[in-house]
């Protein structure tokens, strides 16, 4: 499973990096807004600190102006992946870039039905948001399950992207279904690590070590 980190924050992303868990990063407007920077100045650092894709979303919402701005924004390296939202305008203007050879992430999905379209688009990767389907009381994972399925059945290479990650929990039911990819905010790839046994596991190995006077240097 590939890990992205869902982040503009170029701190939180070399933190992780420098532990190997970055195989990409995914941005958008929203957190492109929280780092307070400019798209291409922002995008442009990231794509030097990070070898594997990095989703850099378009503003637009014509097919036409999307394909300019994602031209635009392959120009900034060759790991930018295009982002765009599930629309027919999204739709086209990611099978017109797909065409050109470049790397699209259609993003804000809701439905396989919407990644059917994607893959048949050529999309590189497809964002199915998990959080905000399970905010609605309906079910996050039932669609990445979905996708999984209909892409096997008809060997699709778009590569499921798991997003809008809020829990550890999504991303081992991500795992266990068999997304490519999770995209996920800092702090919860962080909060993979944590185990109340762990703790305590290693409290009482201090315990004895200190008790036993056990020495290495
Ligand atoms: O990559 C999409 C992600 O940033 C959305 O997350 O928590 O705003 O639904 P969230």
């Amino acid at each position: 499973m590939k890990f992205f980190v869902d982040t503009a924050e170029i701190d939180a992303i070399a933190e992780l990096n420098d532990l190997g868990m970055v195989d990409g990063v995914t941005t958008n407007p929203s957190l492109i807004k929280k780092s307070g920077r400019d798209i291409i100045e922002v995008t442009k650092e990231i794509c030097d600190l990070v070898d594997g894709p990095v989703s850099a979303e378009v503003t637009a919402t014509d097919a036409e102006t999307m394909i300019a701005e994602g031209r635009k924004l392959v120009e900034i390296a060759e790991n930018i992946a295009v982002k765009v939202p599930l629309t027919w305008d999204g739709l086209k203007a990611c099978k017109t870039l797909s065409d050109d050879g470049q790397m699209v992430n259609v993003t804000l999905c809701f439905s396989a039905n919407q990644a059917l379209l994607a893959a048949k688009a050529g999309a590189t990767f497809i964002s199915p948001f998990i959080g905000r389907l399970d905010d609605i009381n309906l079910d996050g994972m039932e669609v990445i399950e979905d996708i999984r399925t209909i892409y096997d059945n008809y060997g699709f290479e778009t590569q499921i992207l798991a997003a809008s990650i809020r829990s550890v929990n999504h991303v081992l039911e991500s795992a266990r279904i068999g997304a490519d990819v999770i995209t996920a905010p800092p702090a919860v790839i962080k909060s993979m690590v944590n185990h109340p046994l762990t703790d305590k596991g290693l409290d009482a190995f201090l315990a004895d070590i200190k008790a036993a006077e056990i020495k290495i240097l």
